[in-house]
């Protein structure tokens, strides 16, 4: 039996959204960032179970709440969570979490708890891209804004040429033994901000699928005002989240 798991790093503080509670427990019209990405991942056909790094000090918080939303043990349809306390840096939290899957586990996906508005369908089309061969997968979509390289003193070196950029999302996915080498291999002095930044590391490819504008990670105050206006639509549109 091969199974796909959803690794959900949560345990940031969220300190650029501002004061208030750790980001992954903040609301978003009504319900902690983190529900909705745990439903997402949860719901999406292809995972067959979730896996949350939760604030050190936020582990039974977190059960309570999954439980809650009915997200804990599993239904029908959707698949079922645990909850491992997340550490000091991103890619400690996702280093705990891998450590506590199951022998059965052969894809991995890696999803920041602070996109809760990344589709299932998202979720789905990376997942099977990793079970169709390929060893690293990372949505992307295209850099909107002109980007330039700037020098110590704030002066403009050049323009970087933008189509051959890509701003990454998640969830990404991994086969399990790549994911878990790069991060036996990576340095825990100079983390990385996502997992397939370890892979490339490892020299291995890491190939990009079309992403979702509704996967935008929450990080301002400002992104939060977008996420809700993306909630009313959808709950306008009738559908549930
Ligand atoms: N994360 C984590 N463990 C950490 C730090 C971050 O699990 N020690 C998670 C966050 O909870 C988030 C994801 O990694 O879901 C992406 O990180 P980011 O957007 O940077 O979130 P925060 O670190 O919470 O925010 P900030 O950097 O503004 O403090
Ligand atoms: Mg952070």
């Amino acid at each position: 039996m091969t199974l796909t798991a959803a690794i959900v790093p949560a345990a940031g503080r969220g300190e650029r959204l501002g004061p208030g509670a750790p980001k992954a427990l903040r609301l978003l019209g009504g319900v902690p960032l983190l529900v909705h990405a745990v439903r997402a991942l949860a719901t999406a056909r292809l995972v067959d179970l979730v896996v949350v790094a939760a604030p050190e000090d936020g582990v039974d918080e977190v059960v309570s709440l999954l439980s809650e939303h009915r997200l804990l043990d599993g239904e029908p349809g959707v698949a079922p969570a645990q909850v491992v306390a997340g550490g000091a840096t991103r890619q400690d939290s996702v280093a705990r979490a891998l450590m506590a899957l199951g022998a059965d586990v052969d894809v991995v996906l890696v999803h920041d708890a602070a996109r809760p508005l990344a589709p299932s369908s998202l979720v789905d089309a990376v997942a099977s891209a990793v079970r169709a061969g390929a060893e690293a997968v990372v949505p992307g979509l295209p850099v909107v804004d002109t980007v330039k390289r700037v020098d110590a003193a704030g002066l403009v070196v050049e323009t970087v040429d933008r189509s051959v950029l890509r701003s990454v999302q998640t969830p990404q996915g991994f086969r399990r033994p790549v994911l878990q080498e790069a991060h036996a291999a990576s340095d825990p002095d100079a983390p990385a901000t996502d997992d397939a930044g370890l892979v490339e590391a490892l020299g291995r490819p890491v190939l990009v699928v079309p992403g979702d504008e509704e996967a935008f990670k929450v990080t301002r105050p400002l992104d939060l005002v977008l996420a809700e206006a993306v909630l009313a639509r959808r709950r306008a549109a009738g559908v549930v989240t």
